[in-house]
């Protein structure tokens, strides 16, 4: 965006100044001194009011205020918006970005889709999730934003930079940009506002109706002063929210009235049991809430949160799955997406955590991405100098990929930023992209031990040629992101191979990568720029290694695994796997978006110990600690030597298995580049994940063949890359379950 798109040059009109058109008044006048706003209202005394204060700089009528403006934003109730859409169309110079606040989204796309033409392109629909029960221009406040979500639910038409546009007003009000599909917002929204509305002013109607209502009133005290708290909102605008959302209210709405006829016969009943129960899930349930979603998320706090797994000896595993999508996949789509022209749809997102935070944080650099929604995302990428400077530290929870990757995109910015991530992450070696990075002249500060946070001051780099001294696709992929934005061709060389996701998906955006696979190194010249391309995430290999370990260990087990993606780089497991005697097919190969994927066939076979060859090591570098879980179940020794990168992942990995394995009476020995396993029985007992995803979920496979129950601490982190991993391992014949601290 130039200097004459950006907002502080814009000429802004707010029709409609209540608490909201007033609070953006307030805000945007505190965020931008000079900016020019003017506003519409019926209410002559409100904008009076803002005028006084400077809020705005003038008022007067829509015929009047919209040819002369640029940034149209409507804080109108829906069905006085949906009237007045068409003037509102018929008086703005093309071109005009037009956005709302409504709470209700689908019926004003239907008005829209029936004006059609620029305007519809122009609009782009928004919902800050902030307010209260006032209403008025009284009652607007400047910071009403300030640290609040914001809906924004542009469909794939919508002009790109009236989509920068909407982003950077809400940007300059201190919210946060969240995107959803128009369908989506409301039903959610019917659910988490309508639905209380609606019983608030429900139950004050009620209760009015009553014949001891004054009494009623009079003695009421905090409850009820809580709980209807929101029939003291506007009216007008609650009636044009149902009338306008009665479809998705009506659903949730008979579902609580299901509900309540439930409550009423464990009452009439006495059923204190059932009342308890359902009385202590909502506690639990709100006070989750609360603390995870409503209150902004404190680390610690969140560290703090334990999940066990319990895993019952015995059982095999049959049927057909999906695991979730692959992990540096989905967080190159986001990164690659962003930085393209034009919009990209991903399908087949994971939503882990990790991923998640990849999201948030591009998000927090302003970019727009809807979703996800089942796996679905649409970015509207900002193009390779499009990123915004980010206004706080970029918080990348357990994953070192998102860290390494941003690092090296980050570097090479016009602006500086922060890294930051968990206690795993924290403890996490960051010099590997550092130094590399710092050659190119990035400036990038690391604490004592070359560990997180990162500081990074944004530089202007020249390209490198670097012998990486470890097989890391993430180290590699770090300085090809950098060298994407240094003058010249940037070449990285890997002792070894190791995944090539960056260049597939580079070549997928039209970014020419030069690789050669006799000296293994990747090449980009830099300057150029990324085209969008939709991509389809296909599952995750590293996740679908559980399920091929659990079937082949456990007699009886026949498993098909669908569309996993088998990247020649990413097939050690599979490799290795068949090398100590699994009965593993990989059928129906196709190419999906420049990444080979295939359906695996997999059925319970005897093992074999085996010495590992240490170059299928990187290509099963994620998978080790299932894969000594399949040693353990082997007949023989299994030997694994030059595996050193094991010991800096999200945990120690070597160590936490050797001590695991241990634990449940498995001979082990421990190497300082590896381990050597004989496999035996294994018993029960009690491991600590360390808080490693990858560890909790090899001990659950162990259950499989273990002679007691296995308990695993510390498995929260597992949301990081499989979600739904517990419900999956069940439905497949794994006999776990999992609870909170
Ligand atoms: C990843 C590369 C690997 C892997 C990690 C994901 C990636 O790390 O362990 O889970 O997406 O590039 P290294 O490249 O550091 O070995």
């Amino acid at each position: 965006m130039n200097a004459s798109d950006s907002l502080e040059s814009k000429s802004v009109l707010i029709v409609g100044l209540g608490m909201i058109g007033g609070s953006i008044a307030r805000g945007l006048r505190k965020a931008h001194k000079n900016i020019e706003i003017k506003a519409c209202d019926r209410d002559l005394s409100s904008l009076q009011d803002a005028e006084s204060e400077a809020a705005i700089n003038g008022h007067g009528s829509l015929k009047e205020l919209c040819p002369e403006a640029d940034l149209v934003i409507c804080c109108l109730p829906p069905l006085s918006l949906i009237e007045s859409l068409k003037d509102i169309s018929q008086l703005v110079k093309p071109g005009t970005t037009v956005t709302d606040v409504a709470s209700v989204k689908t019926e004003i796309a239907r008005k829209l889709a029936e004006i059609g033409g620029d305007f519809s392109k122009h609009f782009v629909p928004g919902h800050p999730i902030a307010g209260s029960e006032q209403s008025g221009y009284k009652a607007a406040i400047d910071d009403l934003f300030q640290d609040r979500n914001v809906i924004l639910t542009p469909g794939p038409e919508v002009n790109g930079q009236a989509l920068s546009l909407v982003n950077e007003l809400w940007r300059s009000l201190g919210a946060n940009i969240l995107g959803m599909s128009v369908e989506r917002h409301d039903q959610v929204l019917a659910a988490t506002s309508h639905l209380p509305h609606l019983l608030a002013f429900g139950i004050v109607d009620s209760l009015v109706k009553q014949e001891m209502s004054d009494d009623i009133f009079r003695y009421a005290a905090g409850g009820f002063a809580d709980f209807s708290r929101l029939a003291s909102s506007d009216p007008k605008m609650w009636s044009d929210i149902f009338v306008s959302n009665s479809v998705a209210t009506e659903k949730v709405l008979d579902d609580y009235i299901e509900n309540l006829i439930v409550l009423k016969k464990a009452i009439t009943e006495k059923n204190q049991t059932y009342l308890f129960n359902v009385f202590s899930n909502a506690n639990a349930t709100r006070d989750n809430f609360i603390n995870t979603h409503y209150k902004p998320i404190i680390k610690d706090e969140l560290e703090k949160m334990n999940v066990t797994f319990e895993v019952e000896p015995g059982g095999k595993i049959s049927g057909k799955i999906r695991v979730p999508g692959d992990k540096s996949i989905s967080h190159r789509s986001i990164i690659f997406a962003s930085l393209a022209e034009g919009v990209t749809k991903v399908s087949g997102f994971l939503e882990g955590e990790d991923a998640l935070n990849t999201l948030s944080a591009f998000r927090e650099m302003g970019v727009n991405i809807v979703g996800p929604e089942n796996g679905e995302l649409t970015i509207f990428g900002v193009g390779m100098h499009g990123l915004k400077a980010p206004r706080k530290p970029l918080y990348m929870g357990n994953s070192g990929t998102a860290m390494r990757l941003l690092a090296g995109l980050l570097s090479a910015q016009q602006f500086d930023s922060e890294l930051s991530g968990d206690e795993s992450l924290e403890n996490r070696p960051m010099n590997r992209i550092a130094n590399p990075l710092r050659e190119m002249g990035a400036d990038i500060e690391t604490d004592e031990n070359g560990t997180p946070p990162l500081k990074i001051k944004g530089s202007s780099l020249t390209s490198i040629e670097y012998k990486m001294p470890m097989a890391s696709a993430q180290v590699k992929s770090a300085v090809l992101l950098a060298g994407m934005y240094a003058e010249g061709i940037t070449r990285v060389e890997e002792p070894a191979t190791c995944r090539d996701h960056t260049e597939r998906m580079l070549a997928g955006f039209s970014y020419p990568v030069i690789q050669n696979s006799d000296t293994g190194s990747s090449e980009l010249q830099g300057g150029l720029s990324l085209s969008a391309t939709d991509i389809d995430i296909p599952a995750d290999i590293s996740s679908a290694a559980f399920f091929l370990v659990a079937a082949s260990i456990s007699p009886g087990s026949e498993l098909e695994l669908s569309h996993v993606g088998v990247n020649p780089t990413r097939i050690g497991i599979i490799n290795l796997l068949k090398l100590m005697g699994a009965d593993i097919e990989v059928c129906n190969e196709r190419l999906v978006g420049g990444e080979p994927v295939a359906d695996l066939k997999v059925r319970h076979s005897q093992l074999r110990g085996i010495e590992i060859p240490e170059q299928e090591i990187p290509l099963a570098i994620d998978e080790f600690p299932v894969l000594l879980v399949a040693a353990a179940c082997a007949e023989g020794e299994t030997v694994v030597r030059g595996a050193e990168e094991l010991r800096v992942k999200e945990s120690d990995r070597l160590d936490a298995m050797a001590v695991g394995l241990k634990t449940l009476g498995v001979e082990v020995e421990e190497y300082e580049d590896g381990i050597r396993i004989q496999g035996g029985v294994i018993g029960g007992g009690e491991i600590d994940s360390h808080g490693d995803h990858r560890i909790a979920m090899a001990f659950a496979v162990a259950g499989l063949r273990a002679s007691s129950k296995i308990q695993i601490r510390n498995c929260a982190n597992v949301a990081t890359s499989f979600p739904g991993f517990v419900d999956l391992a069940r439905n497949a014949g794994i006999k776990i379950s999992s609870g909170r601290d």
